[in-house]
């Protein structure tokens, strides 16, 4: 089994202005592919060949294949990403996930501030998260290629924080772009559902 790039959910120019085309394009078409090509050339003819992504990030963490570990979480990464935005994002959650956000946060706006910080607090390339830590909500981030799933963490959504995935829109200025995702693009459905479905499966 070779790995695929996924299709965007949307069409490339569907997150103007806050994440434009010509970022969406680079972001998923080079940026992404490559992850993803490179991953198939690491596994092929290894015993990483065949499994799920999931169980490829799993098998090479922590062990010295870090050029399969850091090109399966990429790929993963980023296909979880561009489910984490939609066109109709922003506003708030409802439901299970809403409450839970409430009981540990306090509210959605403390949620945000919490999750701007872990967004521009994260020193150089890497990731924020929305995750689900034995049962507990937590704001996390990540360094580079590194992915919840190997730490026994259950991603309900994320943001890609490398300078690629905003330079073009926003130079440095990495606050704009989380502040642009937390207002219009963070997909809550897509954060419920994954809550539900990992809550059902605990
Ligand atoms: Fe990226």
């Amino acid at each position: 089994m070779t790995f695929k790039l996924p299709d965007l959910p949307y069409e490339e120019d569907a997150l103007e202005p806050h994440v434009s085309a010509r970022t969406l394009h680079y972001h998923h078409g080079k940026h992404h592919k490559a992850y993803v090509d490179k991953l198939n050339k690491a596994v092929e003819g290894t015993a990483y060949a065949g499994l799920k992504l999931e169980d490829v990030i799993a098998r090479s963490h922590g062990t010295t294949h870090t050029n399969v570990y850091n090109n399966a979480a990429q790929a993963w990464n980023h296909a979880f990403l561009w489910q984490s935005m939609s066109p109709e994002g922003g506003g708030s959650p409802k439901g299970p996930l809403k409450e839970a956000l409430d009981r540990q946060f306090g509210d959605l706006e403390r949620f945000a501030n919490d999750f701007k910080l872990a967004a521009t607090g994260q020193f150089g390339s890497g990731w924020a998260w929305l995750v689900l830590d034995k049962g507990e909500l937590k704001v996390v981030s990540t360094a580079n290629a590194d992915c919840p799933i190997a730490n026994n963490q259950k991603p309900l959504l994320t943001l890609d924080v490398w300078e690629h995935a905003y330079y073009l829109d926003f130079q440095n200025d990495r606050g704009a772009y989380v502040d642009g995702f937390l207002q219009h693009l963070i997909n809550w459905e897509f954060a419920s559902a994954n809550y539900d479905a990992k809550r059902m499966a605990a």
